[in-house]
């Protein structure tokens, strides 16, 4: 009988997975007969902000099939892990992780383990997972995270494992369930994918060609965010500045930027990640003349080398970023610009350090995550030759790493003693009577206050600066 479930399931997405969600109780409550309780899950998002968002949609997924969740990884019944494979040692840190799961007795023969995510579209990575981690019951890629319900309710039905990975992505699909992780603030796409092919980077091999959404799509949603009180937004995509190159109408990130600031409601407006190639000066003006769009912009430089950029496949000069950057500060002085960079890239030389250090000191980056080149398979750069030892890698980091903190820490303090809007996200980790939130321009600042600020835009004046937050009270 429930084998006719699918002979009847729907063609069409979503209503395929609505269709499923639906049909799934019957086979939870069996389940649950069996274990006594009520199934509960868990999930562990790994990487960027990307998977923060999905990993929303899969636990809105589990929700609605009458999953509850729960806090502990090792307790739960359904544990599903959402994967990051941009560096090698994200990989090596999920392996540990994973093993030390199953380590870690559980009485629950019944659990079932979940990997999804970047690593999964990687073929070494499943073989890996198939061969030496058979407590894996459901495997799945980044196209179709939307078939989770589907997924499950196969796996429930039937007790076999089952690897379902596409080599392409498939239409964008629609009104996927979603819990926030913040009731007052959340991610958006805006695209998915990525058509760069930065010749180091494994993202558009696992997350594929570059897609827009439709621009009535995506401000549906922001409307749909606005009436159920969220306050900020984050757009997301590999390369914003590209949103609307495979749509067919004139759709262009900056027009996009002034509808998403009209809608009430909507009070802050960030966007991550900005490819430099493409960053436009009606992005700049439309930035400067909106009240909502946050003071911040990621603007990852990667290096400040011509000649390794060029390798890199970046596709801008040292000369362009820097007046780039120097062209937003000028115009948008309260902004505060941060950036990704690269130690260690095959053929990279002392002085081509030398010259990342430079645009680092003319740039004044208010903040940088700083990685050590990691070799991806399948990527042109692995293949390139003139690889580092460690200790060149070490010494060469430590010296990027002392010019960007260097910098920060000058530039995080340029705003003592100022009023600003500050939304207010949490309670203080390590004092209770403290609250902490984020500026306009992404710093912290933690400052007594009572917890049901929590969610509110307020006034808080800056006291003083520790390093990279502030602190400071609420005027
Ligand atoms: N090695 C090191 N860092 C990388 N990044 C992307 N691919 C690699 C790699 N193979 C960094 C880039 C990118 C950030 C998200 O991760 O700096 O901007
Ligand atoms: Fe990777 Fe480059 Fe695309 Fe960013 S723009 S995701 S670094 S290929």
């Amino acid at each position: 009988m429930l084998g006719s479930v699918f002979e009847n399931a729907p063609v069409n997405e979503p209503e395929r997975q609505y269709y499923f969600i639906d049909h799934s109780s019957a086979l939870r409550a069996e389940k649950e007969r069996k274990l006594g309780h009520a199934m509960t899950f868990h999930v562990t998002t790994f990487g960027c902000q990307m998977n923060a968002r999905d990993s929303e949609k899969m636990t809105g997924i589990l929700t609605q099939m009458g999953f509850c969740e729960s806090d502990s990884e090792t307790g739960a019944d359904i544990v599903l892990f959402n994967t990051c494979t941009i560096r090698d040692n994200a990989n090596q840190k999920f392996y540990g992780h994973l093993g030390s799961l199953n380590g870690k007795s559980t009485k629950n023969s019944e659990r079932i383990v979940i990997v999804c995510g970047c690593m999964a579209q990687e073929s070494e990575c499943v073989k890996r997972l198939e061969e030496s981690y058979g407590f894996v019951n459901i495997i799945f890629g980044t196209h179709n995270i939307y078939k989770l319900a589907e997924l499950i309710y196969r796996y429930l039905y039937d007790g076999r494992n089952i690897t379902d990975v596409w080599d392409k992505p498939g239409d964008i699909v629609e009104d996927i369930p979603s819990i926030r992780k913040y009731p007052f603030k959340s991610g958006v796409n805006i695209m998915f994918g990525c058509n760069n092919y930065c010749t180091y980077c494994i993202v558009p091999y696992v997350r594929g060609n570059e897609r827009s959404r439709n621009a009535d799509e995506i401000l549906r949603e922001c409307y749909h965010l606005a009436s159920d009180g969220v306050k900020e937004v984050m757009l997301l995509g590999q390369n914003v500045n590209s949103y609307g190159n495979s749509l067919e109408n004139d759709m262009n990130f900056p027009k996009l930027l002034k509808e998403v600031e009209k809608i009430d409601g909507i009070e802050r407006i960030r966007f991550m990640t900005s490819h430099p190639k493409d960053l436009s000066d009606e992005l700049i003006q439309v930035m400067k003349d909106s009240k909502k769009i946050c003071r911040h912009i990621h603007l990852p430089l990667q290096s400040g080398s011509t000649r390794i950029l060029t390798a890199m496949n970046r596709r801008y000069t040292k000369e362009q970023y820097t007046d780039l950057a120097l062209k937003i500060r000028r115009e948008i002085p309260q902004i505060s610009i941060t950036t990704d960079i690269i130690v260690g890239f095959p053929g990279e030389t002392t002085r081509d350090v030398d010259d990342t250090i430079d645009v680092i000191k003319k740039v004044h980056f208010d903040g940088a995550f700083t990685f050590v080149y990691s070799p991806r398979q399948g990527t042109p750069a692995a293949e390139m030759e003139g690889r580092h030892d460690p200790e060149w890698i070490r010494r060469e980091f430590d010296r990027v790493l002392t010019a960007v903190q260097d910098e920060s820490k000058s530039m995080a303090g340029r705003f003592t003693g100022n009023i600003e809007s500050v939304l207010v996200e949490e309670i203080n980790e390590k004092d209770e009577s403290y609250l902490s939130g984020r500026m306009s321009n992404n710093l912290m600042v933690h400052f007594p206050g009572e917890p049901s600020f929590i969610g509110k835009i307020i006034n808080v004046r800056l006291l003083e600066c520790r390093g990279f937050y502030y602190m400071g009270e609420i005027v």
